[in-house]
């Protein structure tokens, strides 16, 4: 891991570098894409739970009674951004299956790049979760922070953002609008273009998903 600041965290184990390069290419099958995105974000949650606090139990194995560890402290709630962040829920339920599932909808109008909500839908304990919020690009910034703003429009406190591929422009504007949610990248790239999109970034992420151009 390449703690690169306090909140911004770019996950540089082998197995994710080398996933992402193929997920980059323009070659790579919608099929490929799916699967590689799964595989990335389930390699990204795995570094990003490293620290989470273990308490100690017994279990009984056909032998005799073992000291264990397990899993304390808060439960765990990820918030995709729809619609590509959907992609990402599938590895992180992988490794935590019990984990609650919120959904925002929100799109980038192509015209002005600010993001319009169109949907949302939480758990009712959600403020009480650590949240992971998904997306699997982190461009202007505008669709991340728009989200952060709703989820802590309802109470909710302790979020970190989980984006694949992020641009220096939307660290910058995440860090500013929310300097209290660390951000966790695959891959941190060199700048937007003039429309928006990530350089060298990998495209469209919701159209190589969805196979919608
Ligand atoms: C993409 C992406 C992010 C957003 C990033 O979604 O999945 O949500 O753009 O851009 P930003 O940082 O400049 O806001 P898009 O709006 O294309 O919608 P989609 O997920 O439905 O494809
Ligand atoms: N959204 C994407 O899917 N890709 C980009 O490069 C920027 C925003």
């Amino acid at each position: 891991m390449l703690v690169l600041m306090e909140n911004l965290i770019v996950m540089d184990h082998p197995l994710i570098q080398h996933k992402l390069s193929i997920l980059r290419d323009k070659n790579t099958t919608v099929r490929d894409f799916r699967a590689l995105s799964t595989e990335i974000t389930m390699l990204m949650a795995f570094e990003a739970m490293r620290g989470l606090p273990l308490e100690d139990a017994e279990v009984e194995t056909p032998l005799q009674v073992a000291k264990v560890k397990r899993l304390a402290g808060k439960k765990l709630a990820i918030v995709p951004i729809l619609r590509a962040g959907l992609i990402m829920v599938d590895g992180i339920l992988n490794l935590v299956p019990n984990a609650r599932v919120g959904h925002i909808g929100l799109y980038r109008d192509h015209d002005t790049l600010k993001p319009v909500e169109y949907y949302k839908k939480l758990p009712n304990d959600i403020a009480e979760r650590d949240v992971f919020v998904l997306d699997p690009m982190l461009a202007t910034g505008g669709s991340a922070i728009a989200a952060l703003d709703f989820l802590k429009a309802d109470g909710i406190k302790n979020m970190k953002l989980l984006c694949i591929i992020g641009a220096p422009e939307g660290v910058a504007a995440v860090q500013k609008a929310h300097p209290d949610v660390s951000i966790l990248l695959a891959g941190l790239d060199d700048k937007l273009n003039e429309i928006g999109y990530i350089l060298p970034g990998l495209g469209d992420a919701g159209d190589r998903i969805y196979g919608t151009k």
